[in-house]
């Protein structure tokens, strides 16, 4: 049979596919730029030379950017409180580009180096499944005779010495990462242990906040529906926007600034628990401009049914690997709605590590009334109103503390 493999120019992959052609497939290899740093034309030779028949190097930067970053910036999405879900944002844009390859190259498999006990085989399977029902899955590091062999990076190694696989000479970080646009993870090895700071060269994204500039950075983000349509700096007169070169602004804002870092333990879909640091430098900021504007455009009623519902079933949906269900196509169109009226402008200030909000406003909006308001005016508000609000209000309560105050009861 034929394989399309989901390669990343790693040891892994590159064992992986190596073991496929032993095993006897034809194995095509695909690599998706998601914006991660990677020499994908070093990593094609090296596909080419291990033996694979072709090799994609697909560029889904602005699709990822477009079709999945920004509507989880619409709708708030967040994991547990503080992942802001870099990685599984980007699996759902990486299977669809690998199932599309793998049709037209007439593929029967499909192939990836997850390893058995994370979200990411998860995510990449159910969205394979979802786009092209007839697939086979080839998950290596589910197989007994693939597993059993290589029970360590010695393993592999050697195996990639014996297979003239060639092997970078940087020595491997004693953990491991994800990157894309959006974030980098690092997770596993000497940060299995939930209580190891990680180390200070750990981080690759962002400088440390302890050392980001004295002088703080002031820019203005534009947004139409909820989506950022412009960033304009204050301080050099920078403005941008395309919707790709806008996010890689703010990414390089968010670095220099030392935006973006977190340290947490999540639960995984599998059950297990994991700690992992993430990076996530412009979609930090983004985050905190959009929910602010939502506070001065979005109605109150909208707000809450949207947080307490679709923000959290939206990420869960994106955690879980369900990007291709029909309860995503269903939260989809439920964050446009929400969004309609997000439109205009939020000010920021970037300061060592912090994105302060210094004001924002629209000229769209109709639900702010200054006037209506104000401490100052009455703008059209009778005040006896709130009076009888007060007292309809207030019903039920003085029941229900009469009856605590009879059976002596404390408050
Ligand atoms: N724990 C994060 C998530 O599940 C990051 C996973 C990183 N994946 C990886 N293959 N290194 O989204
Ligand atoms: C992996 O298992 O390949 C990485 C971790 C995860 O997917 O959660």
């Amino acid at each position: 049979g034929k394989v399309m493999l989901a390669y990343s120019g790693g040891l892994d992959t590159s064992c992986i596919l190596a073991w496929l052609i032993e095993e006897g497939y034809e194995v095509l290899a695909y690599m998706a730029d998601v914006g991660q740093e990677e020499d994908f034309e070093a990593a094609r030779a090296k596909a080419l030379k291990i033996g694979a028949t072709k090799v994609f190097v697909e560029d889904l930067r602005r699709e990822f950017v477009q079709e999945f970053i920004y509507p989880a910036v619409q709708a708030n999405c967040i994991y547990e409180n503080v992942y802001l879900l870099g990685t599984s944002l980007a699996r759902p844009v990486i299977a669809r580009r690998q199932i599309e390859l793998a049709n037209q190259e007439k593929c029967t498999h499909v192939s990836h180096g997850c390893t058995g006990k994370g979200n990411d085989q998860v995510r990449f399977e159910l969205a394979y499944y979802a786009l092209q029902p007839n697939i086979k899955v080839i998950a290596p590091w589910r197989i007994p005779a693939f597993y059993e062999r290589f029970q360590g990076r010695a393993d592999l190694l050697e195996y990639a010495a014996q297979q003239k696989i060639p092997v970078s000479q940087t020595p491997s970080k004693p953990w491991s990462t994800d990157e894309n646009l959006f974030h980098i993870s690092y997770e596993a090895g000497i940060l299995e242990d939930p209580d190891v700071t990680p180390p200070a060269d750990m981080w690759k994204l962002t400088v440390d906040p302890e050392q980001a500039p004295d002088t703080p950075e002031r820019i203005t983000i534009t947004f139409a529906k909820g989506v950022p349509v412009k960033v304009k700096n204050h301080n050099d007169g920078t403005e941008v926007t395309d919707p790709l070169d806008l996010f890689i602004y703010l990414n390089t804002l968010a670095r220099r600034n030392g935006i973006g870092r977190i340290d947490i333990v999540e639960n995984r879909f599998i059950g297990i628990k994991s700690r992992g640091c993430y990076e996530t430098p412009g979609g930090t900021i983004l985050r905190v401009a959009h929910m602010d504007l939502e506070g001065l455009t979005v109605d109150r009623e909208v707000r809450a049914q949207r947080d307490q519902s679709l923000t959290v079933e939206f990420s869960k949906i994106l955690y879980n690997g369900l990007y291709y269900s029909p309860e995503r196509v269903y939260a989809t169109s439920a964050i446009a709605a929400s969004q309609v009226t997000v439109n205009g402008d939020v000010r920021l200030k970037l300061y060592k590590g912090n994105t302060v909000v210094e004001g924002r406003s629209s000229q769209t909006e109709r639900l702010y009334d200054m006037e209506e308001s104000s401490m100052d005016v009455l703008g059209g508000f009778s005040p006896q109103d709130s009076e009888g609000f007060i007292r309809v209000q207030s019903i039920r309560l003085k029941k229900w503390g009469q009856s605590v105050i009879e059976q002596g009861g404390k408050f």
